[in-house]
């Protein structure tokens, strides 16, 4: 288990990921955002995912020049917007965030969505950008295992990460699994269910136990099953309590219980029906 936040772990290709890194999801551009991901790294976050449809990338890239930490000391992810797939069209995207965020490589590119047909042309310019230096890891979101199947088939690299949406009511065993076994490392997107599961009774009961929040909880129950988070906030304090989870661990029986929530049920889209922007 992980001990701090500065603890990583180690992608297929040996670049080290934190484990827990700030999402900034409908967070505006200009202040907020960088008031946001300033607290963060303030607080020890070293990882920040954003993507170009959060429209913040200039932000979250004026934050981590005033935040005084080294660039190569941070881990910097964004995602591929769905209108933008397609080799070419990936190829200039992939400058446009760069440029947006005042950096010259990303940490991890992920392909937002897969959409129908145009991820595996797409995922041609990630090897691309992965080839030249430009970009340590790639990855794709919202990948079911038969999207990955298909690109893995034939796929000269096999993506390094599967950031999906994952939390106790959406606990994607099957994903899950599969990406263990592939080597490719499942990270959670709304961890807290954008805020629905922190008065779920069940989860309040545990947190009282161990003397925690829900959301620490919540967050400890995906570093245990060895899923990366990130959760948002654009609140300095819960900054502060969602990294407060390295000095407890849930035992096999809470594990279970937690795991015992799953409804199946989203916060956000399905990827098989997703089509906006495609
Ligand atoms: N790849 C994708 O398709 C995809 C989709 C969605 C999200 N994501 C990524 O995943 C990140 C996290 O997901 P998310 O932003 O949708 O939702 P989330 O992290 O599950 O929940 C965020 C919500 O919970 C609140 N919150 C956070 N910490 C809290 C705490 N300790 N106590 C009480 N409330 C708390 C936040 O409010 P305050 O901000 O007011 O504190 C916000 O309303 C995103 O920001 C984004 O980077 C990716």
């Amino acid at each position: 288990m992980p001990t701090s936040l500065k603890d990583t772990v180690t992608l297929s290709n040996g670049v080290e990921m934190p484990w827990l890194g700030l999402g900034v999801f409908k967070v505006s551009e200009g202040e907020e955002v960088i008031q946001s991901v300033k607290a963060a790294i303030r607080n020890g976050y070293i990882s920040i995912d954003t993507a170009a449809i959060y429209l913040n990338e200039e932000g979250v890239g004026q934050a981590i020049r005033e935040s005084g930490v080294p660039r190569e000391n941070l881990f910097i992810t964004t995602k591929l917007w769905n209108t933008e797939q397609g080799y070419e069209s990936t190829l200039e995207a992939f400058e446009t965030s760069l440029n947006k965020l005042g950096i010259d490589y990303l940490d991890l590119y992920l392909i937002h969505w897969p959409g129908v047909d145009k991820y595996k042309e797409t995922w041609k310019a990630f090897e691309k950008l992965y080839k030249d230096g430009r970009v340590r890891a790639i990855g794709v979101s919202n990948f079911h295992v038969h999207h990955l199947e298909d690109l893995i088939r034939e796929a000269e690299i096999k993506p390094m990460v599967n950031q999906v949406e994952f939390h106790p009511h959406l606990t994607q065993k099957e994903l899950l699994a599969y990406c263990k076994k592939e080597g490719i490392q499942l990270e959670a997107w709304s961890p807290l269910k954008k805020g629905e599961l922190l008065n779920e009774p069940v989860l309040e009961d545990i947190a009282a136990k161990y003397n925690k929040s829900v959301a620490q909880v919540i967050l400890c129950w995906d570093l245990q099953h060895g899923v990366v988070t990130i959760p948002k906030s654009i609140k300095e304090h819960r900054i502060i309590e969602n990294a407060d989870v390295f000095d407890f661990e849930l035992t096999a029986e809470d594990m279970e219980k937690i795991d015992g929530l799953n409804q199946n049920s989203r916060s956000g889209s399905n990827p098989d029906t997703m089509r906006v922007g495609f």
